[in-house]
């Protein structure tokens, strides 16, 4: 169960056992379930740590709530996976002024005031963004028309991402016909992806989606609408989740730009040191690979996840 202990400092005998509030963003994704599952493992019983596991179901105001009743019951750390960038200066001021720290992990957030959280473990999503804007900038030499799903609306995700790929594409011939959230599931990617097929047809060239997810999602909706994904429409997306490495594989996606989910074992290292009063890097960024269909299917047996 999830119901807390109130936190640690207090009685005897329960040795350095820390117990952590971790508010994750949701279970939007197949990133996602990783990233849990690799926090759980790293905060387990075994390593001294009693977790205490909330997923906001992507909604930020449940997020907070979380995060308040974290600071309620005077957990020893919070970590947060912050589903948008803004909105977070009151609930981490309560946090300070209640002495807990806050440690971000895979996400950050747009503060006034930095010393709110004490470090953030994540990737660089511009980087990732870039990566794909400058394949699709080699592979698209003639006039191209492109689609974009667009991860949750304010995530650091969506917007890094978004900025990224348009420095990688810069000055290539591709023209945006429409750009709107799947908000990072595979049913938002397909019911975007059908109405943008709606709208503009096999005028469409490229797909930029950004997670797998949304452009498994929109595979549905390509084949639906008769055409030949990978191939009438070229699909770049991020992540590297199994999944999406098998499309890949299989042909119906172009190129893949890794998110490393994979972020547990730093932030617990992270969360200890903080809490031990030790100083720490202020970020953390994880490495991304990329990958083309034959990187796919050499990586595709040892993949984790
Ligand atoms: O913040 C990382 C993003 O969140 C991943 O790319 C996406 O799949 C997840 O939902």
């Amino acid at each position: 169960g999830c119901a807390g202990n109130a936190g640690g400092g207090g009685g005897g005998g329960e040795g350095d056992v820390l117990t952590v509030g971790f508010a994750q963003t949701g279970s939007e994704s197949g990133w996602r379930a990783a990233n849990t599952e690799s926090m759980k493992e790293a905060f387990s019983e075994e390593n001294g740590f009693n977790l205490i596991f909330n997923a906001a179901d992507n909604k930020q105001e449940a997020q907070i709530a979380a995060v308040r009743s974290f600071i309620n019951q005077g957990v020893d750390a919070i970590v947060i996976a912050p589903i948008t960038v803004d909105g977070w200066d009151d609930v981490l001021k309560e946090a300070k002024d209640a002495g807990i720290p806050v440690v971000l992990e895979d996400r950050t957030v747009n503060v006034d005031d930095d010393s709110l959280y004490a470090s953030w473990v994540g990737l660089d999503f511009e980087k990732e963004g870039e990566t794909a804007g400058a394949w699709a900038k080699e592979t698209f030499t003639e006039p191209t028309n492109m689609v974009v799903l667009e991860g949750t609306t304010g995530s650091a995700p969506a917007l890094d991402r978004a900025t990224g790929f348009a420095t990688g594409s810069e000055g290539a011939p591709i023209t945006t016909l429409d750009s709107q959230t799947g908000d990072f599931t595979r049913d938002g990617g397909k019911k975007v992806m059908e109405g943008f097929l709606q709208k503009y047809g096999d005028s469409i060239n490229l797909l930029f989606a950004h997670n797998d997810d949304m452009g498994l999602g929109a595979l549905d909706a390509i084949t639906a609408a008769g055409l030949t994904p990978g191939t009438d429409i070229q699909i770049v997306t991020i992540d590297a989740v199994r999944d999406g490495m098998q499309a890949l594989a299989d042909g119906q996606f172009n190129f893949i730009v890794e998110c490393n989910p994979l972020l547990g074992e730093k932030v617990a290292e992270v969360v200890k040191k903080v809490v031990a009063g030790e100083t720490v890097e202020k970020t953390t960024i994880v490495e991304d690979q990329s990958f083309t269909p034959e990187q796919a299917k050499e990586a595709l047996p040892d993949r984790k996840y």
